[in-house]
């Protein structure tokens, strides 16, 4: 099939995404399996992978994203491209990308129109098959892994516990908010860099992960905690009571806390507010927060998105947007992975492009088929 790697990059205004959807090893991958590769010029170069690198691996360079994407099969992208791209694809071609698709259902209806199907790998459900494929989750492992560095970047002293002759430093204290997939790398991030880490869920499951990663576990462990989860690993939007029994716990040792990292989150919800203006006054200036929930309203009031606030004592709200592209080259290798484990399920044995309807990660990611929106989340 023809593929082309879309540049992506050139496609979000001000610079927000430096990942691109294939790197120069998934494409030498592509070509030897028989595909006609294309990618459009300088998809990786802000990745770290130049042009030279893909054409060395057997693909051509188109000069545009226009360009390339006019007789692509499937179009391999981190975002999905837009509205106008799709309207210049071919009839019956696909394309793939994080397509936060509630968000923005236009997007999907312009991709009806065209014809074109919409993959959304955001989607893509949750089941031990699909775990090679799940974006969400390679993706959300990095943001965790960054947000406790650059925490420590901003940070004015040490993570560790440092015995000198200049005398002692004492180690930070680190508190992780959500115990997701990000969460729990944030966790090892704050472990292994020396900080005294403590983290907080409302879903019983993450007690143990967090005693297994070495860090002590804090929650408000009511009847309502042991039936938080739902059926799909998710958190349900807890009640008020829980949510001010949560506040009471956590304004007590927040007062205390050198590093916050908040990741909670709720499947099509506003994020919750976890740390309130009251709490921040309590903590010491220097203090870092960073807010990985801010895309979606944030967990830390006051938090910007795309900003870092400084409070008037001092402390620091973290809440730049699209984490995974800050670690563009790690987080295009995960994200390209992905999609080439994705790449069977809408390849037929001959590899031409032909998406398997009856499998349930098709039909669980497929936004449109046949000139139609089809996905529940977007028609019920
Ligand atoms: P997420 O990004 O939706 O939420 C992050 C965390 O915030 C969750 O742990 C959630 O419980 C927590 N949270 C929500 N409200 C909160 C509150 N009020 N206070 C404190 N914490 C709160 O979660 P993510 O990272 O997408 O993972 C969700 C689940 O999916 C986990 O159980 C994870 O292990 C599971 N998972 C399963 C996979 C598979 O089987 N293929 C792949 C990846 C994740």
């Amino acid at each position: 099939m023809k593929l082309t790697v879309l540049n992506d990059v050139a496609l979000i205004k001000g610079g927000a995404e430096a990942r691109v959807a294939a790197t120069p090893d998934t494409v030498a991958g592509y070509v030897k399996a028989g595909h006609d590769v294309t990618v459009v010029k300088d998809a990786g170069a802000k990745a770290d992978f130049a042009d030279k690198l893909y054409t060395d691996a057997g693909a051509k360079i188109a000069a545009t994203n226009t360009a390339g994407v006019k007789t692509a099969d499937l179009v391999l992208s981190i975002t999905g491209g837009n509205e106008k791209l799709v309207a210049g694809m071919k009839k019956g071609a696909g394309i793939t990308g994080v397509m936060s698709a509630t968000d923005n259902p236009k997007f999907a209806e312009a991709c009806a129109k065209a014809g074109v199907t919409a993959f959304a790998l955001d989607y893509i459900p949750r089941i031990s098959r699909a775990q090679s494929m799940d974006v969400l989750s390679s993706q959300s492992n990095l943001a965790g892994y960054r947000s406790v560095v650059e925490a420590g970047g901003i940070y004015g002293r040490a993570f560790p516990m440092m015995m000198t002759a200049a005398g002692t430093i004492a180690p930070a204290k680190c508190f992780i908010m959500g115990v997701g997939v990000a969460g729990l790398q944030a966790i090892a991030t704050a472990r292994r860099l020396g900080a005294v880490t403590t983290a907080t869920d409302v879903r019983p499951a993450t007690k143990e992960q967090v005693a297994s990663l070495g860090a002590k576990f804090i929650a408000v462990e009511n009847e309502e905690f042991k039936a938080a989860e739902t059926a799909g690993g998710y958190a349900k939007q807890m009640s008020a009571e829980y949510q001010a029994l949560q506040a009471d716990l956590t304004a007590s040792h927040i007062a205390k806390q050198d590093i916050v990292i908040t990741t909670a989150l709720i499947p099509g919800r506003k994020a919750p507010i976890l740390v309130t203006k009251a709490m921040l006054d309590t903590m010491k200036p220097g203090s870092v927060l960073v807010d990985l929930a801010v895309e979606r309203g944030g967990n830390v009031e006051g938090a910007k998105a795309g900003e870092i606030v400084t409070t008037k004592n001092g402390v620091h709200i973290v809440g730049h947007l699209n984490w995974p592209s800050r670690m563009a080259s790690d987080a295009s290798n995960m994200f390209a992975r992905n999609i080439k484990n994705f790449l069977p399920l809408v390849t037929s044995d001959d590899g031409a492009y032909a998406p398997d309807w009856e499998d349930e990660i098709i039909k669980g990611c497929a936004l449109t088929r046949d000139g139609a929106v089809v996905h529940e989340r977007l028609t019920s």
